[in-house]
């Protein structure tokens, strides 16, 4: 256990249910929320790491609408195509919910009476855009048409895809109905329940000010936000699919038959929601990691997202929270990520660029994304995802790198020690310089996890495993086994436990090949533990006369063949 074992509770932003994410969704919210929650629970901590499909809402309709397909169908069979995604990419929630459960709505609806209580909502008329060749009000995506602010002529109602503002569908120039593509529309009076935010602002910006813990891509957006300050917002949205607006007493608020909840107040609530959807199917308690009178206090709350997100995480979802005055646990550390890229421009279902989480499956094992993406994760900037710096990232570092070490290492012990953990033999000079190298890298190496900076932990990893080669390099066993048996047996015992502890510490990335070289080594479950730098016992941990396994090939390389079939196949380079 670590000095002080933590509470640590994890999620990752929802993804929206149309469709299967393409690698850049899973590379800046889900993927390093997994790597996090692995390292955490390596190093003891307690995790609970809980995601859901985010189901309401246009997007949700809209794509329906597109398979010919019931909402509900839709969303039943595409939740199960996102979660059946997520296990194939190793992906470790505790449990992956659904925003259009029983819980949520009730929780949603319980948050908007307190709000209305203590005085933070109220119906107002607004108006709308309404297609008359529908019949219809189109809220947010339902709506398209030329941006106010750029001039990019496909803005969706909600946010402008070119210039990333956050939009009204009333303020689009020249729109129309992405439902029909109707330009006969009009602008009608419907009413709404508005979020009065504006008289929270101070609130907020106190909180904001005082998280001190938060990463700075996260603090900067949050603080322009409240530097523009904060607007009232409506919560509420002409459409049927979603959470029915209630009374107190359970029945549909009079004059809101034909309207639900606005998909992005009900969605941050499922963080909330998913984890009752957990409680309730294995009997866990769900209050101590969410109310602070319960035990959550003590709890450490990180959150995963796309920097788009963030003002939702950071300014609307915490006015929902602190709004209702009640003892909610708040966001401790939020991480948040640019974009990648596809050979520098954007990922498009449409246009054929890009691979989705599915069709990158079917070319390779989960492990070589996770690995790449993490390495490359788009933290400090945008990050291009190409094929050739994927075929790079996979062949010099898992294949040359921790691969090669592997398999010479285990090779070696199965031909000259019968494949058992050879005693004898004391440690010298080289054994000396790795000693060195283990205890400042592992140390830096636990700080990048900790401080939720993945490229860097990424680097470490490497570095450790290529610090590995230069052992071998200096202990040169095969060469002493020539003269003297035991100074190649410290050379061939040391490496098989730098083995286990370069896949320990590679298990937070790649966690199917960590664990199949931990099984090859025969390290018990209660063994695969995060090393501590200060361990001196790491380079001699397996007991002699062990018996080990060689595994098969860890990693095949990816050939320029394959890099030219996937570029022609996927729309890489030429833009
Ligand atoms: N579905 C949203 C997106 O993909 C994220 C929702 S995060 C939540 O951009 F907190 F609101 F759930
Ligand atoms: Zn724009």
């Amino acid at each position: 256990m670590p000095a002080r074992a933590k509470r640590i509770l994890i999620t990752s932003a929802l993804p929206y249910i149309n469709g299967v994410k393409h690698l850049g969704n899973l590379a800046g919210s889900m993927l390093p929320a997994d790597v996090h929650a692995r390292a955490m629970r390596l190093m003891g901590h307690e995790v609970l790491y809980i995601c859901a499909t985010d189901e309401h809402g246009t997007p949700a309709e809209l794509a329906a609408g597109k398979a010919g397909q019931d909402v509900r169908a839709y969303c039943d069979e595409q939740h199960d195509i996102q979660r059946a995604a997520g296990e194939g990419f190793a992906l470790s929630y505790d449990f992956f919910g659904r925003s259009s459960s029983p819980e949520n709505a009730a929780l949603t609806q319980h948050f908007a009476h307190v709000l209305e209580e203590n005085g933070l909502i109220e119906e107002r008329t607004s108006r709308q855009v309404y297609s008359l060749a529908d019949g219809r009000f189109l809220p947010d995506r339902y709506v398209e048409g030329t941006c106010p602010h750029c001039g990019y002529e496909k803005a969706r109602g909600d946010q402008c895809d070119n210039c990333g503002r956050l939009l009204d569908p009333v303020d689009l120039k020249d729109p129309y109905s992405a439902v029909s593509g109707s330009s006969d529309i009009e602008i009608r009076d419907t009413t709404h329940l508005f979020l009065l935010q504006s008289q929270m602002q101070e609130d907020i910006r106190g909180w904001v000010e005082a998280s001190d813990d938060w990463p700075q891509l996260a603090k900067s957006i949050a603080l322009k936000w409240l530097d523009e300050g904060l607007r009232d917002r409506a919560i509420t949205r002409d459409l049927s699919w979603g959470v029915p607006v209630t009374l107190p007493d359970g029945s549909i608020r009079p004059g809101f038959e034909d309207k639900v909840f606005y998909v992005w107040f009900d969605a941050p609530i499922e963080y909330i929601g998913a984890t009752q959807e957990w409680a309730h199917s294995t009997g866990a308690d769900w209050q101590r990691w969410w109310r602070t009178d319960a035990g959550a206090e003590d709890v450490e709350y990180v959150q995963f997202m796309g920097k788009d997100n963030v003002a939702f995480h950071t300014v609307s979802f915490p006015v929902t929270i602190r709004g209702s005055k009640e003892p909610w646990k708040l966001v401790d550390k939020l991480k948040a990520f640019n974009w990648v890229t596809w050979y520098g421009g954007k990922f498009s279902t449409s246009e054929n660029r890009g691979v989705f989480m599915d069709q990158a499956l079917d070319l390779l094992p989960a492990d070589y994304w996770r690995w790449y993406l993490t390495a490359n994760a788009p933290e400090g900037s945008d990050a291009a995802f190409t094929w050739e710096g994927f075929q790079s990232a996979v062949n010099s570092d898992l294949a040359n790198v921790l691969g090669n070490f592997v398999n010479r290492i285990t090779k070696y012990c199965a031909s000259k020690f019968d494949g058992q953990v050879p005693g004898g033999g004391a440690p010298g000079e080289a054994e000396a310089w790795m000693a060195g190298e283990l205890e400042t890298r592992l140390a830096a190496l636990t700080a990048h996890h900790e401080n939720m900076e993945f490229r860097k932990a990424a680097a470490e990893t490497r570095a450790i495993w290529a610090a590995g080669n230069e052992y071998l390099t200096r202990a040169e066993p095969w060469v002493k086994y020539k003269s003297d048996v035991d100074a190649a047996a410290i050379g061939v015992r040391t490496g098989l436990n730098l083995a286990a502890v370069f896949a320990i510490i590679a298990a937070p990335i790649i966690p199917d090949t960590a664990a199949r070289i931990l099984d090859a080594l025969g390290v018990p479950q209660d063994n695969r533990r995060w090393p501590d730098a200060a361990d001196k016992t790491l380079m001699d941990a397996l007991p002699h006369g062990h018996e080990i396994t060689p595994p098969d090939v860890l990693f095949s390389k990816i050939e320029d063949s394959q890099v030219a079939e996937w570029t022609d196949r996927f729309g890489g380079g030429e833009d």
